[in-house]
């Protein structure tokens, strides 16, 4: 195993990934940020300085699972305090299994900035997987706003609540087309240009009858997303770093905060282009398609393909999105079981308030609040004061609660309390979805869970059935992942081994849900978390035991 040795330097700069110029947050310079690719059991260091002058930072290691480095994590308020401008800050943590992961910012908004990139982890010399390809290539799918992550947090945290609205494009590797003509008062062309080439389109080259394995990922702020590339089926082979039980797709639908890799073969007629693109689903689209060039060899990369690109599939049609869910099973060579029974069963039920005249998303009811001192420092020095001691509730009236109904919760809270799990305990997690304070609205929350990875029990319809649905949980080859999608009027149900010491998040990765508190944080053997470095302390009651 080697030692991979990275120096980022982070900043505003101007550019155009969809042709209107904004202030982005760059990594030496680019968005998405460079590729960290390792091989399994490397260790992985990343200087990060924080350049933007007058704005904190954090980066998390997605889907990493930070085994004895918890401190790594990068969340900042559960496991570090941010980086202050100015301040340089070093993650070191191993990459102990093959697959594709994310890093992305972790402190309010700003992933919605720019600030995000891609891990390949390779699997060791002499190692194989379980399929064949030639290639392998990665594409990052994202939704972009114009204005920025400081406007957008003010709307959502005011009492005359401004929503963010829908993306103005869809990102394919950071290139997408907003239409500069489209705008009520359209804009001078050095601020929108369509022929600027920084947003030219994104190109993947094939080369006929080759087979690649596309790395799909997404890290959209908001949106749902349906991938897909005319002409071609895709084998998913791999979730989330887990392999999968191949099945093959037309329209991949992928969540923020997943990954996934599918193979394709470049077996159509060779003498032209195809169109890649991807679509807004379970949301009214508002945004024109994200669109890409699978360009063959020797075809020019940027001639456009002689067709219209696919429309994609229904934007509220749930059941292909909940069969594709269901159709995720694990390798059947690589199948990891759960236990067969759990020692906790949490339910969450997935609300949106009005607290004290402010709209917030809940879980039973609590919107989540950060503390001002981490958790982990506040839990491994013993600084109980700083977040509440109350437990969190474990549940919801579930023979009176109608999900299908609009409610306005008026008894929900705001809470800065963490649930407390038994070292190794085996625990289970209901989520369940509701309608929103709209009428006839449920929405799709792909919820994430830090510094573990869970196996999805089951995918249903309606109410859960605390008696009846745990039949039919998937106990024989469940996937394992880190972000699951709760769909609309559904249920999830997941399993994860409460073994990793140290204080994670669990939130739905929907970047305004998160900020306006839908998530929770888990605490797991405090007691054996090593010492902690003093380099993420310096904050709340912190400060003064940081940085020099
Ligand atoms: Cu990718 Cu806590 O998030
Ligand atoms: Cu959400």
């Amino acid at each position: 195993a080697r030692i991979r040795h990275y120096k980022w330097d982070v900043k505003y700069e101007y550019k155009s990934p969809d042709c209107y110029k904004k202030l982005v947050i760059t990594i030496n310079g680019r968005t998405p940020g460079p590729t960290i690719v390792a091989q399994q059991n490397d260790t992985i260091i990343v200087e990060v300085k924080n350049s933007l002058i007058t704005e904190n930072l954090a980066i998390h290691w997605h889907g990493i699972r930070q085994r004895e480095t918890p401190w790594s994590d990068g969340t900042e308020g559960v496991t570090q305090c941010p980086i202050l401008p100015g301040e340089t800050f070093k993650y070191q943590f191993k990459v102990d299994r093959p697959g594709t992961y994310l890093y992305h910012a972790h402190y309010g908004m700003q992933r919605t900035a720019g600030l995000y990139g891609l891990i390949r982890v390779s699997v060791p010399d002499g190692d194989s997987e379980p399929f064949a390809y030639d290639y392998d290539r990665s594409i990052i799918l994202n939704d972009w706003y114009h204005n920025s992550t400081y406007e957008q947090a003010t709307g959502l945290s005011s009492t005359n609540f401004v929503w963010v609205g829908e993306p103005q494009s869809l990102l394919i590797h950071g290139k997408g087309k907003f239409n500069c003509s489209s705008t009520v008062a359209s804009s001078p062309s050095w601020v929108c240009n369509e022929s600027n080439p920084e947003c030219s389109p994104y190109v993947i080259t094939v080369i006929p009858g080759k087979t690649y394995r596309l790395r799909i990922a997404s890290l959209t702020a908001l949106s749902a997303l349906s991938f897909e590339i005319e002409g071609h089926n895709m084998t998913v082979v791999e979730a989330d770093g887990h392999n999968v039980e191949p099945f093959v797709v037309k329209n991949l639908y992928i969540y923020s905060g997943e990954t996934y890799s599918v193979l394709i073969k470049a077996d159509q007629a060779p003498s032209r282009n195809y169109w890649m693109t991807t679509n807004v689903v379970s949301r009214i689209p508002k945004t024109s398609a994200g669109l890409a060039i699978l360009n063959y060899y020797p075809n020019h990369p940027r001639r456009s393909p002689p067709t219209v690109p696919p429309t994609g599939p229904i934007w509220n049609d749930t059941e292909p999105r909940l069969a594709q869910s269901q159709a995720i099973k694990s390798h059947q060579s690589y199948i990891h079981s759960p236990p067969p029974t759990s020692d906790r069963v949490i339910v969450f039920l997935n609300t949106q308030n009005t607290i004290d005249g402010y709209r917030r998303w809940s879980v039973n009811n609590v919107s989540f609040n950060l503390p001002h001192t981490p958790y982990l420092v506040a839990l491994k020095l013993n600084l109980h004061h700083v977040f509440e001691q109350t437990r969190p509730r474990t549940g919801y009236d579930f023979k009176n609660y109608d999900i299908y109904r609009k409610h306005n919760n008026s008894n929900a809270t705001s809470s800065n309390a963490i649930y407390r799990l038994h070292f190794n305990a085996t625990v289970d997690i209901i989520l369940q979805n509701a309608n929103t304070m709209n009428d006839n609205d449920s929405e799709t929350h792909p919820w994430h869970l830090h510094g573990h990875d869970f196996w999805v029990l089951g995918h249903g319809k309606g109410k859960f059935d605390i008696y009846k649905d745990p039949r039919q949980y998937n106990l024989v080859n469940p996937i394992m992942k880190n972000t699951v999608p709760l769909h609309p009027y559904g249920w999830t149900a997941l399993r994860f081994k409460a073994d990793n010491p140290g204080v994670w998040a669990f939130h739905c990765h929907i970047e305004s849900h998160f900020y306006m508190g839908m998530g929770v944080v888990f605490e797991e053997g405090i007691e054996r978390v090593g010492n902690l470095p003093s380099s993420i302390m310096g904050c709340g009651d912190t400060r003064g035991l940081g940085r020099p």
